[in-house]
C-alpha cells in the first residue's frame, strides 16, 4: 500500500510507515506543493499524510481515487480538511491532539513576555547600534504580577496557558462554553467574552478555527479591550480581523500584540510589519523537535491503524464517524 507524505517532515513518520510495510512516497520539498502537483502525486495512494498548508478538498480526494482510506493531518487544527467530503467518501480524517499542547503553551508565554517587556524592540535597538546605554525611561514595559490573563478558549492549549500563570502571580479568567476543571483547580474564573475583554490585561486566543470563530475579535472587541491591554494569538489568524487589528494597534487599542498566526499566511495585512508594538512569529506554536517528532509519529500511527482495517486513534469528529469502507 502507498502512503504519500506531502512534504519533508521529521523522519519518525516515514520510519514507522516503512517499518509497517508501506511504500512511502515523499514530495521532497520544504514548501507545501501546489494543488495540481498534490493532485497528481495523490493519484492512487492509500493514505495521505499532509500538513495544515495543504487544502484537502473534494477535487483532491477525487484525484486520489477510491483506494484512499485516510488523510492524516500533521496538526491539531484541521480547517484545511473538508471533513464532510472525507466522510462522504468514507475516508478517515485524523489530527494530532495533545502532543503539541506544551510546545504551543510555551510559545504563547514567549509572546506574553516578549510583548510585556518589549524584548524584540530592545533586541533591534542593540543590533542597530542605537542603544545609548541604560536610561531610567528606556523601553519601559509592564509587570505580570497582579495582572489579569484572559484565556479565550479553554481546551487543552488554553488550559495549559492558564495553568502556567500562577508562578507569575497573575489572575486568570477564561471564556469557554464549558467549565474547565483544570483552570478552575488553578483558581481561574469563567466569564463571558465581553467580561473577559473588559477585565484582562492580556487576552490570549485559543479557540479552534470553526466558522463561528472567524473574526471573533473584530473592531468592536478590540475597542472593548481594557486600555493598555495586550492581545496574543497562537490559535489561527482568522480568529482576528487583521485589518482592524492594524488600525487598533496604531491607535493603541490594543497597546501591543503578539502574533504567531495570520489571516492569509504567509502574507501579512498591509501595515502590520511596520508597527513597533507587535511581535510577529512565523507560526511556530508546535515547532519544537519533540513536538514535531511526536506529531509525525501520531500521524503515522493513525495511518497504520486505518490501513490495517482498524479505527485510527485520533479521528476528527470522534469515534462516531462512519467507519471507512472495508
Ligand atoms: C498548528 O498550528 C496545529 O494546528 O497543529
Amino acid at each position: 500500500m502507498r502512503v504519500l507524505l506531502t512534504r519533508r517532515m521529521p523522519p519518525d513518520a516515514a520510519e514507522l510507515l516503512s517499518g509497517a510495510g508501506f511504500a512511502v512516497e515523499l514530495i521532497d520539498a520544504h514548501e507545501s506543493p501546489p494543488a495540481d502537483e498534490l493532485r497528481r502525486r495523490a493519484a492512487g495512494v492509500d493514505a495521505i499524510l499532509c500538513t495544515l498548508s495543504e487544502r484537502i478538498d473534494a477535487p483532491l480526494l477525487d484525484a486520489a481515487g477510491s483506494r484512499l482510506r485516510i488523510v492524516a493531518n500533521l496538526a491539531v487544527g484541521y480547517e484545511n480538511i473538508d471533513v464532510d467530503a472525507c466522510r462522504a467518501r468514507r475516508v478517515w480524517a485524523t489530527n494530532t491532539p495533545g502532543v503539541l499542547t506544551d510546545a504551543t503553551a510555551d510559545l504563547t508565554w514567549a509572546l506574553i513576555l516578549a510583548t510585556a517587556r518589549r524584548v524584540v524592540e530592545g533586541d533591534a535597538l542593540v543590533r542597530r547600534g542605537a542603544w545609548p546605554g541604560w536610561a531610567p525611561l528606556q523601553l519601559l514595559g509592564r509587570e505580570l504580577r497582579g495582572a489579569t490573563l484572559g484565556v479565550v478558549g479553554a481546551g487543552r492549549i488554553g488550559a495549559a496557558v492558564g495553568t502556567r500563570a500562577a508562578p507569575f502571580g497573575m489572575n486568570v479568567i477564561y471564556a469557554h462554553p464549558r467549565v474547565s476543571p483544570e483552570l478552575e483547580a488553578a483558581g481561574a474564573r469563567r466569564v463571558t467574552l465581553s467580561e473577559l475583554l473588559a477585565a484582562s490585561d492580556f487576552v490570549s486566543l485559543h479557540v479552534p478555527m470553526r466558522e463561528e470563530n472567524r473574526r471573533l475579535i473584530g473592531r468592536p472587541q478590540l475597542a472593548a479591550m481594557k486600555p493598555g491591554a495586550i492581545l496574543i494569538n497562537t490559535a489561527r489568524g482568522a480568529v482576528i480581523d487583521e485589518a482592524a487589528l492594524v488600525e487598533g494597534l496604531r491607535a493603541g487599542r490594543p497597546a501591543a500584540a503578539g502574533l504567531d498566526v495570520y489571516e492569509r499566511e504567509p502574507r501579512l495585512s498591509p501595515g502590520l510589519a511596520e508597527l513597533p508594538n507587535v511581535v510577529l512569529l512565523p507560526h511556530l506554536g508546535s515547532a519544537t523537535t519533540q513536538a514535531r517528532s511526536r506529531m509525525a509519529e501520531m500521524a503515522a500511527r493513525n495511518i497504520i491503524a486505518a490501513l490495517s482495517g482498524r479505527q485510527p486513534p485520533n479521528p476528527i469528529g470522534g469515534a462516531s464517524d462512519p467507519p471507512p469502507r472495508a
